[in-house]
C-alpha cells in the first residue's frame, strides 16, 4: 500500500514520515518544494505517477500572525490547496487524511469542544483551515480531518522550542496564564494517524491527554531542564499578542478513544521529547 504525505518537511510531517516508513507501508514524502499545494498541476502529476492509496496532507501556512497580513496566501494554501488535494485523491480513490487545528473553534467554551462542536474560527488562519476542512469534507466521502493543537516536534518552529531557547540567557519570561489547551508530541499525532488510516472517514480530534495553560507548560518544560528562570503570569491583555489566540481551545478525545485509539498524558510526551533533545538525537 503506498502513502503520499505532502508537507514532509513540517514538524508533524517529518515524525509522520519516520513512524510509516517503519512500517509495512512504501511511503512517498513531499516537501514545499517537491510539491507545491497551491500548485494544481504539480498535485496531478504526483498523483498520476505515484496513486497511492493514501493521502495525508501535512502542509499548511501556520504562520498565525502572517495569516493576518498575507490573506490570499492563507485561503490558497489553507483553504484552496486542501480541495486541490482532495479532488485528486478522490480521481485517484485514494483515502484523503487532512490535519486541522483547535484554531477553528472560538476558544469561548469552558469544556472540551467535540467534534460535533460548531466552528467559529476568530483569525484569518483558523478561517483558512476551516474552509480547508469545508471544501475537502463537500469534495470527497473518503476524507479524514485530523484536529489537533498546540504541537511540537523536533526542529519545529514551537512554544517548547522557543521556551527552551529563551531558557539559555533569560532570567525571566513572560508567559501569557489565562489561555488554556493541550500541548501535543507531534510523534503522538503520527502514531495515532497511523491507527486511523483504518477507521472510518470523519473528523477526529487528535490531543495528548490532559490540559493546561501557556504559564504551566513552561513552567513543566523549565523545571525539566533544571534551569533558574522566573516565569511570570501574564494575561493576555497585558501580553500584547498582535492576534488573538482561543482562549480555551482543549479538544475532546472520546471519539478517538472509542475507535480504540489511546494517547498518553501532554507531560509524558513533553518529558519524552525534552529527553530526546536533550541527548541530542540527529532527527
Ligand atoms: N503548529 C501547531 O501548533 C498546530 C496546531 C494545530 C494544528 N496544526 C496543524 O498541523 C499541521 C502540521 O503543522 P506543523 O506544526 O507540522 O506545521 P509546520 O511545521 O509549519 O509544517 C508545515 C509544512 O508545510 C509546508 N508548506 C507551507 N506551504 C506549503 C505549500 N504551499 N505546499 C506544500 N507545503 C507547504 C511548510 O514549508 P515551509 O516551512 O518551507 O513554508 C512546512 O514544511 C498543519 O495543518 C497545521 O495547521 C498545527
Amino acid at each position: 500500500m503506498k502513502i503520499v504525505i505532502t508537507g514532509a518537511g513540517g514538524q508533524l510531517g517529518k515524525e509522520l514520515v519516520r513512524i510509516l516508513k517503519e512500517t509495512d507501508y512504501t511511503v512517498f514524502p513531499y516537501s514545499k518544494k517537491q510539491v507545491d499545494i497551491a500548485n494544481r498541476s504539480q498535485i496531478k502529476e504526483m498523483m498520476e505517477k505515484v496513486r497511492p492509496d493514501y493521502l495525508i496532507n501535512t502542509a499548511a501556512y501556520t504562520q498565525v500572525d502572517l495569516c493576518e497580513t498575507e490573506l490570499e496566501k492563507a485561503y490558497l494554501i489553507n483553504g484552496i490547496g486542501t480541495y486541490y488535494l482532495a479532488h485528486e485523491a478522490r480521481e485517484k480513490k485514494a483515502k484523503f487524511f487532512h490535519i486541522s487545528t483547535d484554531y477553528v473553534f472560538n476558544g469561548e467554551k469552558h469544556e472540551p469542544y467535540t467534534e460535533e462542536d460548531v466552528t467559529d474560527p476568530r483569525t484569518v488562519y483558523g478561517k483558512s483551515k476551516q474552509l480547508g476542512e469545508e471544501l475537502a469534507l463537500a469534495t470527497y466521502e473518503n476524507t479524514t480531518i485530523i484536529r489537533t493543537s498546540w504541537l511540537y516536534g523536533h526542529d519545529g518552529n514551537n512554544f517548547v522550542n522557543t521556551i527552551k531557547k529563551l531558557a539559555d540567557y533569560s532570567q525571566k519570561i513572560r508567559v501569557v496564564h489565562d489561555q488554556y489547551g493541550c500541548p501535543t508530541f507531534a510523534k503522538d499525532v503520527g502514531i495515532a494517524l497511523k491507527q486511523l488510516l483504518t477507521k472510518p472517514a470523519g473528523i477526529y480530534h487528535v490531543t495528548n491527554n490532559g490540559n493546561c495553560s501557556w504559564f504551566e507548560l513552561a513552567n513543566e518544560i523549565i523545571s525539566f531542564l533544571n534551569k533558574k528562570v522566573d516565569i511570570i503570569p501574564v494575561s493576555s491583555k497585558e501580553y500584547g499578542l498582535k492576534t488573538p489566540r482561543p482562549m480555551y481551545s482543549v479538544l475532546c478525545s472520546k471519539k478517538l478513544n472509542s475507535s480504540g485509539i489511546f494517547l498518553r498524558n501532554w507531560k509524558d510526551g513533553l518529558c519524552e521529547y525534552l529527553k530526546k533533545e536533550a541527548d541530542n538525537i540527529d532527527y
